[in-house]
């Protein structure tokens, strides 16, 4: 079976998680701070913060924000559900705006449509590795005095512009599961700008203790920290933040491989008359986290037929992401229907995420768009 995805690790990794194991020092530490550091070079960013995932990443953005029951933040209706679960989680109201289908990104004309006077912030997704329109999303953020909290779980190396994304709202949320171009098992990173809030969003990830476990340790370990917040255990620990540091020493060359593959895909699938290929705006590079294909509608081909041709010739398919809204607990909460959000909705049935992966053969590439052409000839 041809794999969607498969982490680039290999015995740099290995060792660096050996070197730790055997300091004894596991949790939080000196190797999560190395891995920090190198986000904050690799961005741009005044402070990087390390969580134990993107989804505990976006929920003390907002906790730090002061989101809270009767507050909506706006959401983008295509994305996972982890990126509107943690606006729940804070007793606030998701509230989805539809996407444009050519970029799958939130559409900046329907958000401004959704702001009310509770709306406190707007959460851009920048999907599969490309930058949401953030120029205009910024300009509505200021103009209603909303706070932006983005969403950049698949965009590490994505530019708006040439600015990193993460870099144009209060924080920016990056993600380390293995789906993503970098890769830490579980993990996450917050970014920004402002101290007061990395100040915040380090105790935040710590239950509230105003001084860190490594910290107290180097100075007396046997007086307990003094919590000044009601925290979360959302720390990354030092296993997680060695395979970091490595990872992202090979992040340029994991990078361009990937990309030197999804051309591969795009040269050999633009003429293609039953799928379209992915669309990269003039103010975006891509990443191509994911490689997301749409099954045209004039073609005569059910995108879950595709998928499950492709599956029985041994070759690991996934829809692009989630339409939100339509999951069970949206619907039930809020009563949307089939017709609510249309593009979200379509996309999520059209779309198809090819594999993609640093260590993926010629062979196996070839493989995978021999079986598209041939399904779309017959
Ligand atoms: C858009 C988006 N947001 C948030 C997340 C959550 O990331 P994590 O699994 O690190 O919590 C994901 C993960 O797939 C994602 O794709």
């Amino acid at each position: 079976m041809i794999p969607i995805t498969k982490p680039y690790f290999n015995d740099r990794e290995i060792e660096a998680v050996k070197a730790v194991i055997k300091s004894g020092w596991v949790v939080q530490g000196q190797k999560v701070k190395e891995f920090e550091t190198k986000i904050t070079q690799f961005t741009g960013a005044k402070y990087a913060i390390a969580t134990s995932s993107c989804t505990s990443a976006l929920h003390s953005s907002l906790v730090a924000l002061g989101i809270g029951p009767g507050d909506e933040v706006i959401v983008p209706a295509f994305t996972f559900a982890a990126s509107a679960n943690v606006v729940e989680h804070q007793g606030a109201k998701s509230v989805f705006v539809d996407i444009d289908p050519r970029t799958f990104n939130i559409d900046p004309l329907k958000v401004e449509r959704a702001i009310t006077k509770k709306t406190k912030a707007i959460m851009p997704v920048h999907l599969f590795g490309l930058s949401a329109d953030m120029g205009k999303i910024m300009k509505i953020a200021r103009r209603y005095k909303l706070f932006v909290v983005e969403d950049a779980a698949c965009a590490l190396g994505t530019k708006y512009n040439g600015k990193h994304v993460g870099m144009f709202g209060d924080t920016g949320c990056f993600s380390f599961h293995p789906r993503k171009p970098i890769s830490t098992a579980e993990g996450g990173m917050i970014i920004t700008n402002s101290k007061k809030l990395a100040q915040k969003l380090i105790s935040l990830r710590d239950h509230g203790a105003v001084i860190s476990d490594l910290a107290r340790h180097k100075k007396s370990a046997f007086k307990l920290a003094d919590h000044d917040l009601a925290g979360f255990n959302y720390r990354m620990t030092d296993i997680q933040g060695a395979i970091g540091v490595e990872q992202m020493k090979k992040l340029p060359f994991i990078l361009k491989e990937r990309r030197k593959r999804a051309e591969i895909y795009s040269k050999a699938l633009k003429n293609n008359p039953c799928f379209s290929i992915p669309f990269t705006p003039q103010y975006s590079n891509h990443t191509y986290q994911s490689y997301v294909l749409k099954v045209k509608d004039e073609s005569s081909l059910s995108r879950d037929k595709v998928a499950e041709k492709l599956i029985k010739n041994g070759i690991s398919l996934r829809p692009g992401t989630q339409s939100v809204p339509h999951l069970s607990y949206y619907r039930r909460k809020y009563g949307y229907k089939n017709s609510d959000f249309p593009e979200s909705f379509m996309v999520e049935n059209q779309t198809l995420t090819l594999p993609l992966f640093v260590e993926m053969t010629k062979k196996e590439q070839e493989f995978v768009i021999k079986n598209l052409n041939n399904l779309c000839a017959a």
